[in-house]
């Protein structure tokens, strides 16, 4: 009888000291890592909503073939990669660097231009 207490009581030991050893440190590393995730995606927030704002004088050096940025509801696009895509065609450099709203929702464009338009976006114009 003792002979099983005592074997029920090193079962005891031994369960409670794995369970320090083993999940302590693992369940430490994840909220570590929670912690860390945390802490990169709001610095990246900070990050973006310092880079993403660019005056009318930046935005307007991006205005040939090499680089087209547009202005489109105070919004920044850079097109350059969709210029030779384009089903306008060269019509995208007509204003490049500049104001494009108007030419951007004319009757030309399907809704799905609206959408894919949405892909450069790549800042807001600083007031
Ligand atoms: C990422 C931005 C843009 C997208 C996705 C886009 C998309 C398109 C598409 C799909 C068409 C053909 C429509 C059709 O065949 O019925 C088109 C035509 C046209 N686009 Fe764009 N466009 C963009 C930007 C612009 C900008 C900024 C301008 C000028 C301000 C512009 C001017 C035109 C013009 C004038 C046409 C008509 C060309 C013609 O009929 O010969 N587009 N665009």
């Amino acid at each position: 009888m003792e002979n099983i207490l005592m074997s029920i009581c090193v079962a005891i030991f031994l369960a409670v000291g794995l369970s320090v050893v083993v999940l302590y440190p693992a369940f430490s590393a994840r909220s570590e890592h929670k912690r860390l995730s945390k802490s990169t995606a709001e610095n990246a927030a900070v990050q973006t909503t310092e880079k993403r704002c660019y005056t009318a004088e930046e935005v307007s050096k991006h205005n040939s073939e090499k680089s087209v940025w547009l202005i489109i509801k105070d919004k920044i696009y850079d097109v350059t990669e969709y210029l030779n895509e384009h089903p306008g065609g060269e019509s995208m450099l007509n204003n490049a660097g500049g104001e494009n709203t108007k030419g951007f929702y004319g009757p030309q464009h399907p809704r799905w231009a609206y959408e894919r338009l949405e892909d450069f976006y790549i800042g807001d114009l600083k007031q």
